[in-house]
């Protein structure tokens, strides 16, 4: 038996990295960050390729219900879904990670170009080798950069009936100003088109914080890989065991915060700068916010979109949001 890979030449994937700069625009914002008071770095520098790997791991605990939310959404309205947002020239997804989710709805969007986005550039890179090979016909261009403060398309991805894939509540790690920002920026580029975006929600305490700090503590691994990251980036001299990862809700931001506090007094240096950190002091590295159906709706009509169609999973956790850019 010839398997179908071996009968039609698959296209191969064009794959386009950001330039290197120096200093570059991410050892800019990191020293900023870690200069400011309270400290806090970018959740995008949790995505190195362990980083990456960590977090797929996460998805797969039975405290972090968000994946298996959305997944259960997509099961039982997927129909409902393709149907509000037709015909998918091109599918582009933000965070695509290992494209899994995406590859998902394949078989009832279509899309004739598949347009995966990610910051982890490696990671990007083999899991776009794999689908090259499982689907010969799709066009792929991968974007290794980072598309938190541009959006730009290259000219090869058509400007017609554009679809913007923002799974996994990806859009909850922004501030709602920085939320309502992304959200115009992508209804800019996809005119005609739509985007398709997954939302988590309000929830009690009891759910929402052990998703965030597990027993198996992923999550602080996840967290604390951060540092690591951050030394390989800025060529600074964190050592992981002098913090620990905290992760709280708070209610009055309806947002989950994730921190890493120093366990001891520390000295961090890097080229041209240093800081110190005194014994229980934090750097903020991510925010998760949490939505009701109500607050996100208005936050898509107030981007600007319309034809806004929402769908939940049985227990009310998560939410998928269609809308016509
Ligand atoms: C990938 C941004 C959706 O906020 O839930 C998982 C990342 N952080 N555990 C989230 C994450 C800690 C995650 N998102």
């Amino acid at each position: 038996m010839v398997s179908p890979s071996t009968l039609f030449a698959p296209a191969a994937p064009e794959f386009i990295a950001q330039h290197l700069q120096h200093p570059s625009p991410e050892q800019i914002e990191l020293r900023d960050g870690l200069m400011d008071h309270p400290a806090h770095v970018d959740p995008k520098f949790l995505y190195d390729a362990l980083g990456s790997a960590l977090f797929t791991a996460i998805t797969q605990l039975p405290e972090y219900y968000p994946t298996r939310c959305e997944a259960e959404i997509f099961q039982r309205h997927g129909g409902d879904i393709a149907r509000h947002i037709g015909p998918v020239q091109s599918m582009i997804d933000l965070g695509a990670g290992d494209c899994v989710k995406a590859e998902r709805l394949f078989p009832s969007l279509r899309p004739r170009h598949y347009v995966p986005i990610d910051i982890s550039a490696d990671y990007l890179q083999s899991a776009v080798r794999r689908l090259r090979l499982s689907y010969p016909g799709l066009r792929i261009t991968a974007l290794g950069q980072d598309f938190s403060h541009a959006l730009a398309l290259p000219a090869s991805i058509p400007a017609e009936q554009r679809l913007f894939f923002y799974p996994g509540s990806s859009i909850g790690n922004l501030s709602p100003e920085d939320a309502h920002a992304m959200l115009q920026r992508i209804r800019g580029q996809c005119e005609g088109g739509g985007l398709l975006v997954g939302v988590d929600r309000v929830k009690p305490r009891q759910v929402l914080e052990p998703a965030y700090d597990d027993a198996l503590h992923l999550t602080a691994a996840f967290n604390l890989n951060l540092l690591r990251h951050v030394n390989s980036v800025l060529d600074a001299d964190f050592h992981v065991d002098d913090w620990r990862h905290v992760a709280l809700f708070n209610s009055t931001r309806s947002r989950i915060e994730m921190h890493l506090e120093a366990l001891r007094a520390v000295r961090v240096a890097w080229p041209g700068g240093q800081r110190e950190f005194s014994a229980g002091e934090r750097i903020h590295t991510e925010n998760s916010y949490k939505f009701t159906p109500q607050s996100f709706a208005g936050l898509l009509a107030s981007a600007g979109y319309r034809d806004v169609a929402h769908w939940s999973d049985s227990r009310g956790w998560f939410s998928i949001f269609s809308a016509r850019a």
